[in-house]
């Protein structure tokens, strides 16, 4: 959600920390800041604009330095402004970046205070902050490890010392930290990416570590205080993500992306297997009898295609649930359950906790369908496949939704192989319509034109049904929460066919109904629910596909497919939905890629 750089070297690093920022601020934008130590001073500049403001005050007041820290701020604790900004000072002494939430803050707060502390800020950062300060007698490594065994909670934080040059102390628990290597220069970042461009050498920290950067070295201590080694590693960090080459907009970018994200996601694969799923797969896969399916957002809303497909394909039952419901209820372990964790980032706290959770009761079998191979889903999961949509910059989520998907149909069809569920040419049939995905969806893209049409007259309206059944009662889901993200339109989304109990009532001529419509089994029970919209006066969109009676008339808009894509279909049409949410928003002047109150990665609870 928030992102950290920090710098400690032999030359400038105001550069390398605003570039830095520039590369995270699309996990969260609500303000940002740096603070860099110069001739024993600390040196603040923040703002609750953008990075490319705060790089223009850095210009203003000529800043440089050869240690820093940074800051982009999703909030949490207190509103965007200028105050709760980080990095938080302490008695200009000390100066802390945070990502994260702090449980204890206003314990600790009340016992600082006590100690004279005064909080300028509303945010749990300042409290780690004063914390620090008030444990440092010249070493800042020592003050930091103190600190954190007070904290509870889940914190990345990065932090420097007027007294201490060339020097910066950083330290995780529940969110990411990661360490750059360069020559006579070290840095540390909450995510590679920070510092692609500047070094691909990449040392990951692990849960309760504290780590310290110099100019030369670097050393980390675990959770008991242990110094210990973390591995640098050599880490591909896709740089091509953050050039927005003729697109107005990352998220328009991403949605044109996805015949490339599709393709390089099966490239090399030329049938379903357990072992493109790990080593351990074919093992597991003859083993287990259900697959439970955990994520968040729009990762859920693939969960919920992908159950179809495992139980239509494999036979095998499966049950998918929202991350941050099922940490905390009381559930029925089964140890031959697969537990699949969907997610882009890999990072988000409540699929991170749940799938600990159901590790924690002996359902040890896990999977992760991950776009970084970095994150710690992957690192924890006995199982991965990796989604190649390249990095993915917009908040509203599409090529990873759509690499997902096709992803999780592999699974299907490996679980299905492994379970001698379908005739060998039903497979063979099925990987070939995967395969041909790109270029049907390509298809779908040059529908553009007629889906600005209908985001035309969206912009003008205050709420959107939305309609699926089946298959694509998710698409209908993942259209809704798309539409309303970045347009900031009320949408909901039904199942057709509950529409009679209850939600019709919303229906009139000022509620426009989007209905996916494709040439399936369920198209005639969709045909009825539409007419009952239509009968009650309700305007209707349609999404259907080549060959079905569904025509355009006086209040029925009608955008067509090429024809059925069978069990894929959903990747088909909610691409056209992706693009009307997307032309929804660019018409009512929204920043597409930076909608309000949101960040791309939710790694706080
Ligand atoms: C989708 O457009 C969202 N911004 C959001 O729902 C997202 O899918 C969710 O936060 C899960 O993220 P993840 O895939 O990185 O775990």
């Amino acid at each position: 959600m928030c992102g950290i750089v920090g710098a400690a070297a032999k030359r400038d690093i105001v550069p390398v920390l605003v570039e830095g920022l520039r590369r995270l601020e699309y996990r969260g934008y609500d303000s940002c800041g740096v603070a860099v130590q110069i001739n024993n001073t600390l040196q603040r500049v923040r703002t609750v604009s953008r990075v490319a403001d705060l790089d223009t005050q850095i210009q203003t007041h000529a800043i440089h330095a050869d240690t820093g820290i940074a800051h982009t701020r999703w909030a949490t604790h207190g509103a965007p402004s200028t105050r709760n900004a980080h990095p938080m000072l302490s008695r200009e002494q000390i100066a802390l970046v945070h990502n994260g939430i702090i449980e204890n803050h206003d314990a600790l707060r009340v016992r600082l205070q006590a100690l004279g502390y005064v909080f300028e800020s509303q945010t749990d950062t300042e409290v780690i902050a004063h914390l620090v300060h008030s444990l440092y007698a010249g070493d800042l490594f020592s003050a930091v490890a103190a600190a954190v065994k007070q904290l509870e909670g889940a914190y990345a934080i990065a932090v420097v010392a007027r007294d201490q040059p060339q020097c910066v102390v950083g330290a995780r628990a529940g969110s990411p930290l990661v360490i750059g290597v360069g020559l006579h220069e070290h840095f540390i970042a909450s995510d590679a990416l920070a510092l692609a461009g500047t070094t691909n050498q990449i040392a990951y920290l692990d849960e309760g570590d504290v780590a310290e950067i110099l100019p030369d070295q670097f050393r980390v201590q675990n959770a008991h205080g242990d110094a210990v080694v973390r591995t640098v590693q050599t880490v591909r960090v896709d740089e091509s993500g953050a050039a927005l080459g003729p697109y107005r907009h990352y998220m328009q970018k991403e949605i044109f992306e996805q015949p490339r994200a599709l393709a390089d996601t099966l490239e090399g694969i030329e049938s379903p297997a357990p072992e493109l799923f790990g080593e351990q797969a074919p093992a597991y896969f003859a083993r287990v009898k259900q697959v439970l399916v955990l994520a968040c957002g729009t990762s859920y809303y693939a969960g919920l295609v992908a159950a179809q497909w495992l139980e239509t394909l494999a036979k095998i039952p499966t049950r998918v649930e929202i991350a941050s419901e099922y940490r905390y209820r009381e559930s029925v372990p089964d140890p031959d359950t697969l537990v699949v964790v969907i997610s882009q980032s890999g990072e988000t706290a409540d699929t991170l906790a749940a799938l600990r959770h159901a590790r924690s009761l002996g359902q040890t079998i896990t999977l992760a369908i991950c776009n970084v191979a970095s994150s710690a889903m992957v690192r924890e999961t006995q199982l991965r496949f990796l989604t190649r949509a390249g990095a993915e910059i917009g908040v509203a989520s599409t090529k990873a939704f759509t690499t997902q998907l096709a992803a999780l149909f592999l699974l299907a069809l490996s679980l299905a192989k492994v379970r001698n569920t379908l005739p060998e040419q039903t497979i063979v049939a099925q990987m070939r319509h995967l395969r041909h995905l790109p270029r049907a969806v390509s298809a779908v893209l040059a529908l553009e034109p007629q889906l600005m049409a209908w985001a035309a007259r969206f912009a003008t309206r205050q709420h959107a049904l939305f309609l699926g059944r089946g298959l694509h009662y998710p698409i209908a889901l993942e259209g809704a929460l798309k539409l309303k993200e970045i347009s900031y339109i009320h949408a909901e989304a039904y199942p057709a066919g509950e529409l009679k109990h209850g939600p019709l009532a919303l229906v009139t001529d000022a509620m426009p109904v989007v209905t996916v419509a494709p040439n399936d089994a369920l198209l005639e029970k969709v045909r009825s629910n539409m007419a009952e919209v239509r009968a009650r006066g309700g305007e209707l969109y349609v999404l259907t596909d080549a060959h079905t009676q569904v025509l355009t008339e006086e209040g029925v808009h009608v955008v067509r497919l090429a024809a059925h894509y069978g069990l894929l279909s959903p990747v088909l049409h909610v691409v056209a939905l992706q693009l009307l949410a997307y032309h929804t928003a660019v018409t009512l002047g929204h920043d597409v890629d930076k909608p309000r109150n949101l960040a791309k990665s939710v790694t706080v609870e």
